[in-house]
């Protein structure tokens, strides 16, 4: 007797659980997620999202052939948020990766805690609109933190808010710069975004 599938979504392809990545930037942890996930039978990224024509990420979506969307503010925030183009791709999981626009409600409603963020420090410090790139490694460094790291959480309505998955933290020593900071943290994201991801697909709907 053949075994039902364990996922409500009956249409999913043999390829594993479709995932989309939104990335407004070069992408570097776009690509870590790429090739952690090339032989796993269980998910597959489906889908390349950027709001810019000329991000690196789209670079990269071409180079592992990917499917990509370049996608419209007007579009995004006053029409639907683009759900029936990711539903017509039966994409299940959205892993933002330095996507700089905020998500709509539209969005949210159609993939209940199923949109995810990485966020480059320790949430709730350091967070909110405007709180991007060395913006934030310059704050943590203004603010003699001692610690800094990784938020991987939740996206609700609100920037950078929703509920926490993981963190990780790395020192800042009192030579660190933002440069330096900065790759101390995308080491941490690196290490651990797509193992993030993998246990949390897999522990939802695998
Ligand atoms: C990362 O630092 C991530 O935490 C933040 O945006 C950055 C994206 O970098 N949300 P990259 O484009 O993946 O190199």
């Amino acid at each position: 007797m053949e075994k039902e599938p364990s996922s409500s979504n009956t249409n999913r392809p043999p390829d594993g659980v479709p995932i989309a990545i939104f990335a407004s930037g070069a992408g570097s942890n776009a690509q870590q997620i790429i090739n952690y996930f090339k032989n796993d039978p269980t998910i597959s990224i489906a889908l390349i999202v950027s709001n810019k024509p000329e991000a690196g990420v789209l670079k990269i979506a071409g180079e592992e052939a990917i499917p990509s969307l370049i996608i419209e503010k007007e579009a995004f925030f006053r029409g639907d948020g683009y759900v029936k183009e990711l539903q017509n791709r039966n994409i299940e999981w959205i892993i933002l990766a330095g996507f700089l626009w905020k998500i709509p409600l539209s969005l949210i409603k159609a993939f209940p805690g199923k949109i995810i963020n990485i966020h480059p420090a320790l949430l709730p410090k350091y967070g909110g609109k405007g709180m991007y790139g060395h913006f934030v490694h310059e704050a943590v460094i203004a603010a003699g933190e001692k610690e800094s790291g990784i938020t991987i959480h939740f996206v609700d309505e609100q920037y950078d808010h929703g509920q926490s998955i993981f963190q990780s933290t790395c020192s800042v020593d009192q030579e660190d710069t933002a440069e330096s900071l900065a790759k101390k943290v995308q080491t941490l994201e690196h290490r651990h975004y797509p193992e993030v991801i993998e246990k949390l697909i897999k522990k939802t709907q695998i």
